[in-house]
């Protein structure tokens, strides 16, 4: 470890109690020693032995329908989701509203994002549909296994296949070691050659297989070239898949109009776009501290706060980029609408 390493080390050791998941940051988390231990397979099974516990704590309030569906698959798709005219609406302002927005170009995709809050909220009152949306912030809550306050955005995906190198998002991976929500409103069909959302059903369920796999990724993902595995989103190669049993994984088409909940514990990816797209959604996601007992107590979730997130973790990452030289991913583009071409 490097000085300052052994100065931020409390800061390292306590990281290990929350949701920190980075073996090339945290050296305490990458140390492969520790992890021979059993540090991560640790922090995995405990995880999912309190996700199972607060799950059970957030199922009434969720039909049983889609809970036995999403608990089967590990992803929940609920089609013509808004009230038509709602949706033309919706539509029809992402096509001529102009919002302050943000961009990062991951290799041939462009991600747009403009935050839903307090200030854009009223400007597309059709979002509230879903963003405060009792159903929809209980179904999160379930599949998150958490309580909290999920954080939304309007999302444009951009591929531009003729331009740039693969996009790391299209190799199947797990965003984190415990279950975390997503959810989208797609806004457009998205088919087989649209880049739609890649799932393997069933993949969100810690199995002994998955288990010792985890384990055998813990004693080299610190130094493992691909950044985002080493970043603990491990990705995962066709040869290992074949040693679970798992389903193979499945493109999830939909018609537009369709809200697809999934935990991003379990394998999925975006599939590989073959011709130029451009796709809008609302965006949300939740994800809190892994091994909380209980599911109440959510400071984020306070009147003023719970739909600031988005800004206030900008806000940070732009004070971080000026202080650190640390460069913020998300770059400021000024006002577009969501369905204008690439800036960045
Ligand atoms: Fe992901």
């Amino acid at each position: 470890m490097k000085a300052i390493d052994w100065l931020k080390s409390p800061l390292y050791a306590a990281e290990i109690l929350g949701s920190a998941k980075s073996f090339r940051h945290n050296p305490i988390l990458g140390n492969a020693r520790l992890n021979e231990m059993g540090l991560h397979k640790r922090r995995v099974e405990l995880a999912a032995r309190m996700a199972e516990r607060r799950r059970a704590a957030l199922a009434a309030a969720v039909p049983a329908e889609d809970r036995a569906a999403f608990d089967r698959d590990g992803f929940l798709i609920k089609p013509d989701f808004l009230p038509a005219d709602a949706f033309a609406r919706l539509k029809d302002r992402l096509y001529n509203q102009e919002f302050e927005a943000r961009e990062m170009r991951q290799g041939q995709t462009v991600t747009r994002m403009i935050p839903l809050d307090a200030r854009t909220l009223p400007q597309i009152p059709e979002a509230a549909h879903v963003v405060r949306n009792d159903l929809v912030r209980s179904t999160m809550r379930y599949v998150a296994s958490t309580g909290g306050t999920p954080v939304y955005h309007l999302q444009t995906v951009i591929a531009e296949p003729e331009r740039g190198k693969a996009d790391p998002q299209t190799e199947l991976h797990s965003d984190t070691f415990h279950p975390t929500a997503k959810v989208w409103l797609f806004l457009q069909d998205v088919g087989p050659e649209d880049g739609p959302f890649l799932y393997a059903p069933g993949s969100h369920r810690l199995t002994p297989e998955r288990l010792a796999w985890e384990y055998e990724q813990s004693l080299t993902a610190g130094r493992d070239k691909r950044a985002h595995h080493a970043l603990g989103s491990f990705r995962v190669r066709p040869e290992d898949f074949a040693r679970f049993d798992y389903a193979p994984p499945r493109q999830v088409t939909v018609a537009a109009n369709t809200l697809v909940y999934a935990d991003t514990y379990g394998f999925h990816a975006r599939s590989v776009s073959t011709r130029p797209t451009l796709r809008m959604e609302i965006h949300g996601y939740l994800r809190r501290n892994p091994f909380l007992p209980f599911v109440g107590l959510d400071p984020l979730g306070i009147p003023g706060v719970a739909e600031r997130q988005l800004d206030i973790y900008l806000a940070w990452c732009d004070l971080r980029e000026k202080v650190t030289g640390r460069r913020n991913v998300w770059r400021p583009v000024g006002k577009v609408t969501p369905a204008s071409p690439a800036h960045v």
